[in-house]
């Protein structure tokens, strides 16, 4: 069983991810800006494949899931009733000496930070006081108390509001979920670990609405739904658990909660929470609006207020995990390579065509073969360096395939196609070579 991180250090992926155009620090040019992060052209195919992956799972592919797309902005009512305005808070402690700024619950009381304005000596911080994470601006022109509005800190909210719109409108039948994909804020207090915790971020969250005697059943399930749902594509599963939470560590919301977690290079960390929220939301809103947020049963007339168990991930977290246990350094023939092993549905790039060179006619087959395959696959083409170096440059990729025009080709029209993980070559007839790639890799 391998219970250790897929790499030691974070420094790792992140110089990788920027070498590679993964990730890069925000507006960089102007000397970055903390806990902000861009998507490179490697980097947004796997935040896109991410999605798309989750997006299938959760509603495309089932019958009691659809899908909404709520504002960021919201009424400022919805957080007071969410209990975010007055509730969603961390509690801040500041050094005396230095004015550092920490999250009390981030800190191991046995080390605490080093002061750098009294050097060899800790911070001496003061009191915790709780500070509210919702980033706040103004709608309209003038800014005063009256139209003060607040970024979205989670999208859940969004689907709780739209409860009634979606019954009304679709013919959904209970239980059934609501997903959505979106950013979230949070003015978080210490950001860090690269884009793990950040203040900007995008969620993937789902409200499972339910009968209130059903709830712990479809909490069970959808703890080992979403476990799953990371080993099917590629997660080592020695890297993921499931742990429930304390009764101390339970959001104001929740009666039951779970993480499944994950082994970074720096511990043990959530990844996703799968927590059951019962009838909290739709009631504080039913109270604050005035509206009535039930479901009616259309053959008994029995009404009730569902429950709900929320399975609610961030997207970034979760890229930062596919990159992270993608990664791999082996030894080939006495040299080393790096290599990102990733699932062929989280790879950025499926194939590659390269020409063995660039004359003799393989250029123009690469190229004729390369333009087939964008129609079905995310493909790059390289005719840059030896091939040695260009598979390399595919394996820090993570680009599964690799299909190579050589001499043969030119005789009796197949190809080389290399696997990244084995490495083993084989000739493929050019006419049987989508057909073979849908067999390896999957689609
Ligand atoms: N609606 C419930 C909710 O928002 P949460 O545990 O606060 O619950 C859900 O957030 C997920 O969102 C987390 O498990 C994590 O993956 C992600 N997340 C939360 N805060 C984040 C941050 N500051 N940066 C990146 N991802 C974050």
């Amino acid at each position: 069983m391998d219970t250790s991180p897929s790499v030691e250090s974070l420094d790792t992926i992140v110089s990788l991810a920027k070498r590679r155009g993964f990730i890069f620090p925000s507006s960089e040019i102007y000397g970055g800006l903390a806990s902000c992060y861009d998507y490179g052209p490697l980097g947004v195919e796997v935040k896109r494949n991410v999605k798309e992956a989750w997006w299938r799972s959760m509603v495309m592919s089932r019958d009691d899931v659809v899908g909404l797309d709520a504002s960021i902005i919201m009424h400022p009512r919805v957080w007071e009733a969410s209990g975010h305005l007055a509730g969603f808070t961390d509690p801040l402690v500041e050094c005396g000496v230095c004015g550092s700024r920490y999250r009390e619950d981030h800190i191991d009381a046995s080390a605490p930070p080093m002061c750098p304005k009294n050097k060899k000596k800790p911070c001496e911080l003061g009191e915790a006081r709780n500070f509210n994470l919702m980033f706040q601006t103004n709608l309209g022109p003038v800014i005063d108390a009256s139209n003060t509005v607040y970024l979205r800190p989670e999208t859940a909210q969004g689907i709780f509001v739209n409860f009634p719109n979606v019954v009304d409108s679709s013919r959904v039948k209970m239980p059934f979920g609501i997903a959505q994909q979106g950013k979230s804020f949070r003015n978080e207090i210490t950001t860090r670990h690269f884009t793990f915790r950040t203040c900007e971020f995008e969620q993937m969250e789902m409200e499972f609405f339910c009968r209130p005697e059903e709830m712990l059943e479809w909490y069970e399930y959808w703890k080992t739904t979403r476990l799953q749902w990371f080993i099917d594509l590629g997660v080592n599963p020695d890297r993921l658990r499931l742990r429930p939470h304390d009764d101390d560590e339970l959001a104001h919301y929740s009666s039951a909660c779970a993480d499944v977690e994950y082994l970074f290079p720096f511990g043990w960390s959530e990844l996703e929470g799968i927590a059951c929220r019962g009838d909290y939301d739709l009631k504080k809103h039913a109270e604050y609006s005035g509206k009535q947020l039930m479901w009616r049963d259309q053959t008994t007339n029995e009404t009730f207020v569902p429950y709900v168990v929320e399975p609610a991930l961030g997207t970034d977290r979760t890229v930062l995990v596919f990159l992270t246990d993608a990664y791999c350094e082996e030894e080939v023939d006495g040299n080393p390579r790096t290599v990102l092993k990733f699932h062929p549905k989280i790879a950025p790039t499926k194939v590659a065509v390269f020409p063995l060179l660039r004359k003799n006619g393989h250029p123009e087959k690469a190229k004729e073969i390369y333009d087939g395959l964008k129609e079905h696959y995310s493909c790059t083409y390289d005719d840059s360096g030896n091939i040695g170096r260009r598979y390399r440059r595919q394996d820090e990729a993570g680009t599964p395939y690799c299909v190579t025009v050589d001499h043969d080709t030119m005789d009796d029209n197949t190809v080389t196609l290399r696997d990244r993980d084995t490495l083993e070559q084989r000739r493929v007839p050019l006419g049987s070579l989508r057909e073979e790639l849908v067999k390896v890799l999957g689609f």
